[in-house]
């Protein structure tokens, strides 16, 4: 443990700049000093398909300050920074090596340092991806821990022996397999919920966690104003090892102690690094039940603060490559569920996208070409007037789609790859059928670098890119639509106004006012001054939506239509029309 006093980050001067927001949030009548991170809007970098700085065809820290401006400019409060330390990159960062050094392809400490100065002057908080459930097996302490039963880092990883020749238990990793690798030199078998060179922390070790600790207030102390804690509900494991029953297998049902153990670890996390300073705690909430959710990030158990959830998410990425049905029902049912309205304590993320699933456009928008942009407008209407902190992620504001993807060997992720090898290789799928499923749900989608211009790979590079980019680049880009005021993007700028505007879009309670309509989602947002009213046709036809009884529209104060008028007690929806009028 380092012994360093956080409490001097509230000494430090607050950063004014272009759009600042200030660090006491503003009041509202619901809601009196909220924490900043409630009322901010976050942004996430993918760092590798950011911008690229240095032209090697990689993105990286001086590209991404290069673009804050851009950021600013777009209204966000805070950046979360996806993995971004030193890493072999079998899972693209996900496996760390070194949790105080820059990933060597991102640059180095100067430039991390340069990018967060930049940041602050702008008033923009950062926030980075601590990867904690597991290390990659090139970290030292792995090289350490498998060299012999007794070594000193032994205890830092799960070593088991093996079951008459077979590994201890049939637990299965997220990306497919057996989640117990052998090592011959120590004859055990390790454990780990990813990849086999991501081997699963030993949360249960208190060294584990004094080390893990030491390296939050390392960046803590740097100026970071907070933690994305990746796959945060695997770290406790079952206090006794068992088998899955066949059925929990292909339903990806995780080995996890979502339970007393998993509180414990956060709660002394919290004890040890969160108590008594304004640092967000922002979790991957995998897996967990609803109440396991709000028990969590209740403020009141000194947990997390937040979390993202994934029960909508994962409905259509069946099987986690099979793309399934996107029904509005389920769409509905989730952000009724995800207000916690009745969960006071609770505070919800909301999110479309990440670098782990496909462009939300392309999953829940118009399919017709004439529609799509309204439609990313109308999903952009719906995220930032939901009770939570919205997540943007990279391009989502301008309107990225999905890839066309027509061959195994233009996909990157190593899960792609394993399903294919597990599926495809093995006969059990065809080609065609494991193609046209995984270019629809491949994690590649949000990771083609972003689209800047319509000049040589999209202005994301001066060489070729790392990644393939999209071909609608010429068309789809920031450049071009930050000078057109009717854009994907000036409509993000705008609707992200509108939420800072009236924080009865942040805070207030939520009522769903349209629950057996298959095509309208409207909902009511409201707080002791304000009543919001917000109507989304999802859908390619035209429908009247009748206004609840008894209501009237006082004024319009948004609409991806431009409208400026509604009559009477029923407005003729436009396919994909979304508004946000008050009430
Ligand atoms: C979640 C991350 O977002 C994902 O990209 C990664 O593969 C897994 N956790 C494992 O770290
Ligand atoms: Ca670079």
């Amino acid at each position: 443990m380092t012994g360093i006093d956080l409490s001097r980050r509230s000494l430090l001067p607050l950063a004014v700049g272009f759009w600042a927001t200030t660090s006491a949030s503003a009041s509202t009548p619901s809601q009196p000093r909220a924490p900043w991170w409630k009322n901010s809007v976050f942004y996430e970098i993918y760092p590798r398909s950011f911008q690229d700085g240095n032209s090697d065809g990689i993105g990286d820290f001086i590209g991404m300050k290069d673009r804050l401006e851009y950021l600013a400019e777009l209204g966000v409060d805070a950046i979360w920074v996806a993995a971004c330390f030193d890493s072999p990159n079998v899972d693209n960062g996900y496996d760390v090596r070194d949790y105080r050094k820059i990933m060597p392809d991102f640059g180095t400490m100067a430039d991390f340092d340069a990018f967060l100065a930049r940041a602050k002057q702008l008033g923009i908080r950062v926030i980075l991806d601590m990867v904690f459930n597991h290390t990659s097996d090139q970290h030292r302490w792995f090289i350490e821990s498998r060299s012999s039963r007794n070594n000193r880092y032994r205890d830092f990883y799960h070593w088991h022996d093996g079951k008459n020749g077979a590994p201890p238990t049939n637990w299965q990793t997220q990306f497919g397999g057996s989640a117990w690798t052998l090592d011959e030199k120590t004859g055990q078998y390790y454990l780990h919920s990813f990849e086999a060179q991501q081997p699963d922390l030993n949360w249960e070790n208190p060294e584990v966690r004094a080390e893990l600790y030491a390296i939050l207030k390392f960046w803590a102390n740097k100026g970071v104003d907070g933690f994305r804690f990746d796959a945060i509900t695997f770290i406790a494991k079952p206090e006794k090892l068992y088998d899955l029953t066949p059925e929990e297998i292909p339903a990806r049902k995780t080995f996890a102690d979502h339970g007393d153990r998993l509180s414990f670890y956060l709660k002394d996390m919290y004890k040890h690094v969160f108590k008594n300073t304004d640092l967000y705690s922002v979790g991957e909430n995998w897996g967990v039940s609803r109440d396991e959710y709000a028990r969590i990030t209740d403020s009141r158990n000194k947990e997390l603060s937040s979390g993202f959830r994934f029960d909508f998410q994962i409905k259509d990425n069946v099987d986690a490559w099979r793309k399934g049905t996107f029904h509005l029902s389920d769409l509905r049912a989730f952000n009724r569920d995800n207000s916690f309205d009745d969960h006071p304590g609770t505070w919800p993320v909301v999110w479309l996208e990440d670098h782990d699933y496909s462009r939300s456009v392309s999953r829940y928008g118009s399919q017709r070409p004439e529609y799509r942009d309204r439609s990313a407008k109308l999903l952009a209407t719906m995220m930032l007037s939901l009770r939570g902190t919205p997540f943007i992620y990279q391009g989502q504001e301008i309107g990225m789609t999905n890839f066309p993807f027509k061959s195994i060997d233009q996909f990157d992720d190593v899960f792609a790859h394993n399903e294919w090898r597990l599926q495809v290789e093995s006969g059990h799928i065809s080609s065609q059928e494991m193609l046209v499923n995984l270019a629809a749900t491949t994690r590649d989608n949000t990771r083609t670098p972003m689209q800047w211009n319509d000049g040589p790979n999209a202005g994301f590079s001066a060489v070729k890119p790392w990644m393939l980019v999209n071909p609608n680049f010429r068309t789809t880009n920031y450049s071009a639509e930050s000078s057109d005021p009717r854009s994907v993007l000036s409509f993000y700028k705008k609707m992200i106004r509108t939420r800072k505007q009236f924080p009865v879009l942040i805070h207030g309670t939520y009522k769903d006012v349209s629950p057996d309509d298959s095509q309208i989602y409207a909902y009511i947002r409201e707080d002791s001054t304000n009543r919001v009213l917000i109507a989304l046709n999802f859908s390619d036809d035209e429908k009247t939506f009748a206004l609840p009884e008894g209501e009237t529209v006082k004024r319009i104060i948004a609409s991806n239509m431009d409208r400026t008028q509604i009559q009477g007690s029923a407005m003729r929806m436009q396919p994909w029309e979304s508004v946000v009028v008050m009430i």
